[in-house]
């Protein structure tokens, strides 16, 4: 399948939040507005407290805004209930977390099982979630809890688990922030393979510049605003 390039598989107008901090409302972000092709890689940086994570979570459908419209995959996620949010997410939409997020009581097999079983799928889950979790270097860690893996390999979970679902779009904030850099670049080299050989639309958080410049398009926050929208290496 080649790329749908001009298809606009995330769009957000108008977009605001502010939060209320001792009875004061403190803006986070203010008119923000952005659009992201399908199939592309966009990072997203800005300094700590730009409103990175608050825009993600706006962008997955996982927070309201204080006003303005997300469309995803053309759908205005906002107009839904609550629930036809999360049924919306199992659907189309994967996390990544920078602090991995795992169930500490369920195995790594059953951790990417989860978003499987919320869809309601059934035998051929096992199997799905095994060949995922062997695409990912950890065939031999199946019944291995959290703690009992490195950093890395719970985010490789983690990864397993946001793709489990065949999400059309993921999400991933500061991915490689509690991780050295050598298993940060390998978890962000996994996160391009898969998102390439699924056709995912990808949006990065990160601060780390190279790891930003992988994308095609680089938008930077601030103010509450995207204040530069540029060209990453991906593009070329
Ligand atoms: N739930 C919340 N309640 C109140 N203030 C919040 C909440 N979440 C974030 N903030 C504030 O919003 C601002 C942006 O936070 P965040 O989106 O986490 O920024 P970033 O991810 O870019 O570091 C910060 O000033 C933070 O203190
Ligand atoms: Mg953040």
């Amino acid at each position: 399948m080649g790329k749908a390039r001009n298809v606009m598989m995330i769009v957000a107008e108008g977009l605001k939040k502010s939060y209320t901090s001792g009875g004061r409302p403190l803006p986070v972000l203010r008119s923000l507005d952005l659009s992201i092709e399908a199939e592309s890689f966009v990072s997203i940086v800005g300094p700590s407290g730009s409103g990175k994570t608050t825009l993600l979570g706006l962008l997955a459908g996982l927070d309201e805004p204080t006003s303005g419209r997300v469309l995803l995959d053309g759908e205005d996620i906002f107009s839904f209930s609550e629930d036809g949010r999360a049924a919306f997410r199992a659907e189309r939409v994967g996390f990544v977390f920078q602090t991995f997020h795992l169930l500490p009581t369920l195995t790594a097999l059953e951790n990417v099982l989860v978003p499987l079983e919320l869809r309601g799928e059934g035998h051929s889950a096992r199997d799905s979630a095994e060949s995922l979790l062997e695409r990912v270097g950890l065939g031999g860690r199946l019944d291995h809890f959290p703690s009992q893996l490195s950093g890395g390999e719970q985010q490789r979970v983690a990864l397993a688990r946001a793709f489990s679902n065949r999400p059309r779009i993921l999400f991933a904030d500061e991915p490689t922030g509690n991780l050295d850099q050598e298993t940060g670049a390998s978890i962000v080299e996994m996160i391009e393979e898969l998102n390439r050989e699924a056709n995912t639309t990808l949006v990065l958080v990160t601060h780390d510049l190279a790891v930003a410049e992988r994308a095609d398009r680089i938008l930077t926050l601030g103010g509450g605003h995207v204040i530069e929208d540029r060209p990453g290496r991906g593009s070329g």
